[in-house]
This record gives structure tokens, sequence and C-alpha cells, in this order.
């Protein structure tokens, strides 16, 4: 078995804290990445939440093409691109603790689950901070969640779930109660590059 760090020592790891992932990516990356045209997708009045959202250069840029959009933005790192944007506001803290105060009509995560301990307690959480009929959609390699129990893209889907393993993506439409047959051991830092090039964060977990 790897060593196992908990929140604490992840998020201090030399993975996590690494200067070279890309975190700036606009609304044309975010596009590419997801597959879905934000700026399209969110009218004005709608809630957008980005996850692991880097310097927010998307959400500035979402902000400024519609206007009326209220856009959160969660990372561990205040990196953020400015001047600040009405509509857009940034919050420095953890995935993996943050709480929103409301639901999204969208969620994304783009290329931030690579770097997240609990992928599978951030998704459970996600697909409960949704309107009705939110769209939630992140790149994520099943890969790297380690169950000892084999594919764990049947259990997803079993809890609504849409996995893309081509693309790498995983969605949800629509607020849901999530409850997952595995309990989170921590996480390895070690586990070396992944498919986008760069050192990832594979998560462990037993069927409970
Ligand atoms: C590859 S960057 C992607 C940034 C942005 N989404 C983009 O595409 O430009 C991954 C981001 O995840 C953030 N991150 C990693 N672990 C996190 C955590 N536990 N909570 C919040 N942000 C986290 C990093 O600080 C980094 O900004």
């Amino acid at each position: 078995m790897a060593r196992l760090l908990g929140d604490r020592e992840l998020e201090s790891s030399s993975v996590v804290a690494n200067r070279d992932m890309n975190r700036e990516r606009g609304l044309a990356g975010y596009g590419r990445e997801l597959g879905v045209d934000v700026a399209g997708v969110v009218r004005p009045g709608a809630r957008w939440l980005d996850l692991c959202c880097g310097s927010g250069a998307a959400l500035v840029e979402c902000a400024r093409v519609v206007p009326g959009v209220s856009i959160t933005g969660v990372d561990l790192v205040d990196f953020y691109a400015g001047p600040a944007v009405g509509g857009v506001e940034f919050v420095t803290a953890s995935v993996g603790e943050w709480e929103p105060d409301g639901a999204f009509d969208l969620i994304t995560c783009v290329h931030g689950l690579h770097y997240v301990g609990d992928k599978l307690g951030l998704l459970t959480r996600v697909a409960s901070w949704l309107t009705g009929g939110g769209l939630f959609v992140a790149n994520f390699d099943w890969r790297t969640v380690h169950t000892g129990h084999g594919r764990l893209t049947g259990v997803l889907r079993e809890a609504g779930f849409v996995y893309d393993a081509r693309r790498r993506r995983i969605s949800l439409t629509g607020r849901r109660d999530v409850s997952l047959p595995l309990r989170y051991l921590g996480a390895d830092d070690r586990a070396g590059p992944n498919y986008t090039g760069q050192p990832g964060v594979d998560s462990h977990y037993v069927r409970v």
C-alpha cells in the first residue's frame, strides 16, 4: 500500500503546489477541456461555481461576456486574475472543506480533481450543490481512484454520473443525494505524471 497523506499534508505537498501547472485558462480553454461553451450555458442571473479555479481568468472573461451572471471561484492559492470584475467572487479555501451558501446552475472543475485527495467525497458533495436542472462537468480519470475492487465507473453510473472514458470527463445533470459505498483512506502524492503529463494525486478507498 502506498504511503497515504491526509488533507493538510497533501495541500502542502510539492505536487499540489506545482508551479508548472496551467492555472490561466480562459473561456476557450475551458470549452476545449470540458466540451461545454460556458458563456453559452450561463444566462444573466445564473450561478456558476468553478472549483480549483486557478487564476480565474475564464471567470473574469465570462463576467464580461455575460453581464448579470454570478460566479464563484474557489482555489487553495490566491493567484487570481485582476482587477476584480462585478459578479465574480474568489474564495481562497480547500474544496475539501469549503461549503457553498446555495445552489448553482453550473459547476465546473478544470484539471483540479487530479490534485484533490478525497475525489469521490467532492463528487458526492457537488451533486448536492446543483440546482434541479444544473450541470456539473469536470476532468477526471477514474484510474486515479483505487478501491481495491476493479472499475469505479459502474458505481459512479449507478449514482447518476456520466463518465466519458475517452475524454476523461465526468458530468452530472440535476441535484442528487449521492452516497457511494466507499470510505476514503488517504491520498498518494507519489503517483507520478497523469495523462496531462503533470504529476497528480491518487486517491485510495475501501468498500463499505
Ligand atoms: C491545473 S490548475 C487548473 C486551474 C484552472 N482550473 C485552469 O484550468 O486554469 C489546478 C488548480 O487546482 C488548485 N487546487 C489543488 N488542490 C486544491 C484544493 N484542495 N482546493 C482548492 N484548489 C485546489 C491548484 O491551486 C490549482 O490552481
